[in-house]
């Protein structure tokens, strides 16, 4: 890949994360599902890769995160540690992956550090799911929270909206957010959520907090890489920006190859390989004796 230079070399671990939040430098965060949308990252020097579980949408083609597998998510995320070099790389949870029970979040937990790779773990909600976030991370493993809208749970929230728009909803997600700080998450989501309740809320936040739709005061912001790259057909939510249309790029060029094709213009003589006129001689002659 010609790719642009990396920003910065050194890797980013969890105290160079808490030390962004304490310097006020904005963190970077994209989700990658795959090699190369590891490499895109990792060439643009991003700070944080989520592996999310938005992967069952953008690459899977299923209508929601909620039927995505572990074992789905280990092998894209294999494939994303395999093109990483700096970014710390977040592996989501899926949905049913940890809810039931502290050992089978632990479990679950582990196999995505064991067989994927991944230097931490996401997974949704506050409630009882702060309970499986403690577990985790006094396991060894380290945890990054998710409150607002979760899209697991979507359909328990009233649908795909953003979360905390009253006193009493905002407040939820104060708790909720305040509860996972202290079960030990080095870093929360805040998705979705009115940018004046995540600007009270960050008073309260010693944890990086990264956004998506929840203003400008987090201390960084995350992106799906079809949302910003502009991979994929359909509308995006109102909080995301564009900074690429690599769909219609893709049609374009996979017409005109269909295209060079009909037309028989390719392959063209130099994408084909030559033999020695001799040896094409005798492999005619031969061909013809069999
Ligand atoms: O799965 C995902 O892409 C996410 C981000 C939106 C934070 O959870």
């Amino acid at each position: 890949m010609s790719a642009a230079p990396v920003l910065d070399t050194l890797p980013v671990t969890l105290p160079r994360l808490a030390e962004k939040k304490r310097l006020g430098e904005p963190v970077v965060m994209v989700t990658a599902y795959d090699h190369p949308s590891a490499r895109v990252a990792d060439a643009a020097g991003v700070d944080l890769v989520l592996v999310g579980d938005s992967a069952a949408n953008v690459v899977l083609g299923y209508s929601s995160t909620v039927p995505v597998s572990v074992d789905e998510l280990i092998m894209l995320g294999a494939a994303v540690r395999r093109g990483l070099r700096t970014p710390l790389m977040i592996s989501d949870m899926p949905f049913g992956s940890y809810e039931a029970s502290n050992e089978l979040a632990i479990a679950n937990a582990q196999r995505f550090v064991k067989e994927a790779g991944a230097d931490a773990v996401k997974l949704e909600g506050g409630g009882k799911m702060v309970d499986r976030a403690r577990a985790i991370v006094e396991a060894g493993i380290p945890v990054m929270g998710h409150v607002g809208l979760t899209p697991q749970t979507a359909t328990a929230l009233g649908g795909y909206k953003a979360q905390g728009r009253t006193a009493d909803a905002a407040l939820r997600v104060a708790e909720d957010a305040l509860a996972l700080q202290e079960a030990g998450c080095f870093s929360i989501v805040f998705e979705a959520i009115p940018a004046a309740v995540s600007e009270e809320l960050m008073y309260s936040m010693e944890i990086p907090v990264i956004g998506i739709g929840s203003g400008p005061a987090t201390d960084g912001q995350v992106l799906v890489f079809h949302d910003l790259l502009g991979i994929g057909e359909g509308g995006a939510a109102r909080f995301v920006k564009r900074y690429g249309d690599l769909m219609d790029d893709m049609v374009r060029g996979m017409t005109a190859y269909a295209d060079d094709v009909r037309a028989k213009r390719y392959p063209a003589p130099e994408h084909t390989y030559s033999i020695d006129p001799g040896e094409l001689a005798d492999f005619t002659t031969r061909l013809k004796a069999q």
